[in-house]
């Protein structure tokens, strides 16, 4: 029998949902406290230094790492994956050259439903090949807009190469070398998974309709969109290009913000109350990068910002703080970035759908309802 909750004798409400646990999973775990975050039994620390993006999607939809045959034929299918059908190619011929790149990502991912078999088969392989089918086709999205909004050809993925490669080199249109394709890979391994953040928690709660994985990534996709998920790292690019723009003093531009309560883009977390070990991943990352790109001027400020918020807050940077600097030295346009935390984090949101499908209830919470009661009718024309 499903409990049922009087909001009149259950007033008490979690703002953010903060502190609620709404699911058990098996797909990663925080420790805020220590800073420490693990992908089914592995330390993000032993990820970055071992793992493949490919078998991290692997590990997050089978709670296992992959033999090699396995491996060779979960990057096989990804490869035989990645091309767009053509509506979806004639949407982003189509469309305008200055929508954002994240709204095309979003319509794109829906529109992949069409070109999919409905949901009948509920065996968990039939739902593995639906998440690689996406996985695979997102950076393709990505490149493929970016070149027609710059006026160019799309380029087809190559075959027999990693997903980092071919996104860099459908992006840029050479191949991207040993170092680049590692730097991406590296990237796309940090952003994989995250617990329940708001956009795997969207993600679960439409697959807990029982709706389909597009419906639930394309969801997602929209949650991250936000300035205070995954959009943050595009503003903190933005952020320390205006202080390049303007010639301010970073110190004194961050305490400027902190003294207007405004908050400062890639700081804080709900959970993390020590630094994000992704921020310290990519914090040594973004040094040597910026370092051998000339934009070790960014790479400093970037320190400096993080000093004064220690000192003024006592707030470390997330994830998205040096993923910023990292893309820049890369040469990706800012407004790309959430885009690529999105092409990673469909490995995460697939392994919770198909999580989800297999122990699914209905996630239906309750409000607390603060309005009137019992109002008298008034027609139109006295109001
Ligand atoms: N800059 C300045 N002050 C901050 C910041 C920040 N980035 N983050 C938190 N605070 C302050 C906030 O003003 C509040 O102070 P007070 O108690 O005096 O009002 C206090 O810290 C608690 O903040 P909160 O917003 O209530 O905390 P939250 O757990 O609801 O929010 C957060 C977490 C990530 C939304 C928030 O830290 C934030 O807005 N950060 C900036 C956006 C950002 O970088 N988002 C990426 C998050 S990590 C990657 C991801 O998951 O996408």
């Amino acid at each position: 029998m499903a409990e049922e909750f009087d909001t009149d004798k259950y007033p008490h409400i979690n703002q953010g949902l903060a502190g609620i646990v709404a699911f058990s999973t098996t797909k990663s775990f925080i420790d805020g406290q220590k800073g420490e975050l693990i992908y089914a039994g592995y330390t993000i620390e032993t990820l970055a230094e071992n793992a493949s993006f490919e078998e991290v999607c692997f590990l997050l939809w089978n709670d296992r790492l992959p033999n090699q045959q396995e491996l060779d034929d979960l990057t096989r299918k990804l490869q035989q994956s990645r091309s767009l059908p053509e509506p979806v190619l004639n949407y982003i011929r189509d469309t305008s050259d200055t929508a954002e790149p994240m709204s095309v990502l979003r319509t794109a991912v829906s529109m992949l439903a069409d070109s999919h078999e409905v949901d009948t088969d509920k065996a968990k392989v039939f739902r593995i090949n639906k998440a690689i089918s996406i996985t695979a086709k997102m950076p393709t999205i990505i490149a493929a807009f970016d070149r027609i909004r710059n006026g160019k050809d799309i380029i087809e993925p190559l075959d027999s190469k990693s997903t980092a490669f071919n996104f860099l080199y459908m992006l840029n249109g050479e191949e991207p070398g040993e170092q680049a394709e590692k730097t991406m890979d590296l990237c796309l391994i940090l952003h994989a998974e995250h617990g329940m953040n708001a956009s795997t928690f969207t993600g679960r709660a439409i697959c807990s309709t029982e709706a389909d994985m597009f419906s639930a990534v394309t969801g997602s996709i929209g949650a991250l969109k936000g300035p205070l998920h995954g959009g943050a790292n595009q503003a903190v690019m933005n952020m320390l290009l205006e202080i390049e723009d303007k010639g301010d003093d970073p110190v004194e531009y961050i305490k400027e913000r902190l003294a207007g309560k405004e908050k400062v883009m890639g700081f804080g977390h709900r959970v993390y109350k020590t630094m994000d070990p992704r921020a310290r991943l990519l914090r040594k990352e973004s040094k040597r990068l910026s370092k051998e790109t000339g934009h070790e001027e960014l790479y400093n400020w970037s320190e400096a910002i993080l000093e004064t918020m220690k000192s003024e807050k006592d707030i470390d940077p997330n994830v998205d703080f040096f993923s910023a600097t990292v893309y820049y030295s890369m040469g990706i346009k800012p407004d790309l970035y959430t885009c690529i935390f999105a092409a990673s984090r469909v490995s995460g949101w697939t392994g919770h759908y198909i999580e989800q499908a297999e122990n699914n209830r209905l996630v239906r919470p309750r409000a607390l309802y603060t309005g009137e009661k019992n109002l008298d009718w008034v027609p139109v024309e006295d109001r």
